[in-house]
């Protein structure tokens, strides 16, 4: 069976995955850019920007294989945008401009459906009110053969982590203290026994940690 995984999921050393006080401005709250600093120094970032350059180190080594077999993506209503509640307009459609880095189906998930968005590029946004397990049912279905990729954010991660629905997470730990935002690891004690856990530091001083089951 197809696998699900996380990428590039970057962490306070204090456990946070995002800040405090999301926003249209601030998509990662008072974190900034902080936590994905090392991210955008990576050719692999370069890459889906369509721009030259960028690190080759480990950081990039590990940050590439984000995309590598994945058919689908999952991610929370947070991850897609700042809006919260009944969506007041369907202008809104993600981030990340007319041809998003996916290139697959994404399934969003949120308590307020609205119509499916075709982009550029084969992205679908699909907006669905599921559990985890639904959610997955559908974005299998979607990807065929291939893994599904849960994308974020922290409380969709935690999600499927409680649900033991995950078989690959990488979290890029960043030393940074943000002191507050949106945990990643709240509610899930005893997490590390359901994995084989390996980690490098690379020399920027992000520590790759994957758990693999
Ligand atoms: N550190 C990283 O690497 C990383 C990666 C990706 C994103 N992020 C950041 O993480 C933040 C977003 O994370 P977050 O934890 O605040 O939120 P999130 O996980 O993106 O989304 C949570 C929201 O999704 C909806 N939802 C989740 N599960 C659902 C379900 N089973 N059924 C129906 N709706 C469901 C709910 O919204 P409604 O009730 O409003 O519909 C819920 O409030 C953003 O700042 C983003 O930039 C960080």
């Amino acid at each position: 069976m197809s696998r699900v995984r996380v990428h590039n999921f970057s962490v306070s050393l204090d456990g946070f995955a995002t800040g405090e006080g999301q926003s249209l401005d601030a998509p990662f709250g008072h974190a900034g850019g902080r936590l994905h600093d090392w991210f955008l120094r990576t050719r692999t970032f370069h890459d889906v920007q369509g721009k030259t350059g960028g690190g080759t180190g480990v950081d990039d080594a590990v940050a590439r294989t984000w995309n590598e077999g994945v058919g689908a993506e999952i991610m929370g209503r947070n991850k897609f945008g700042p809006h919260r509640g009944p969506w007041e307009d369907h202008d809104w459609t993600g981030w990340w401009g007319p041809n998003p880095p996916f290139h697959t189906p994404v399934f969003v998930l949120t308590h307020h459906p609205r119509p499916s968005v075709e982009m550029e590029g084969g992205t679908t946004f699909h907006f669905v009110d599921a559990t985890p397990q639904e959610a997955l049912r559908q974005a299998r279905e979607a990807a065929g053969d291939l893994d599904v990729r849960i994308g974020g954010g922290p409380g969709t991660v935690r999600d499927f982590l409680a649900a033991d629905l995950v078989d690959h997470l990488h979290v890029a730990v960043v030393p940074i203290l943000l002191g507050r935002g949106e945990p990643l690891w709240d509610g899930l004690e005893g997490l590390e026994k359901r994995f084989r856990i390996e980690s490098v530091t690379t020399p920027g001083g992000v520590t790759h940690m994957t758990f693999t089951r």
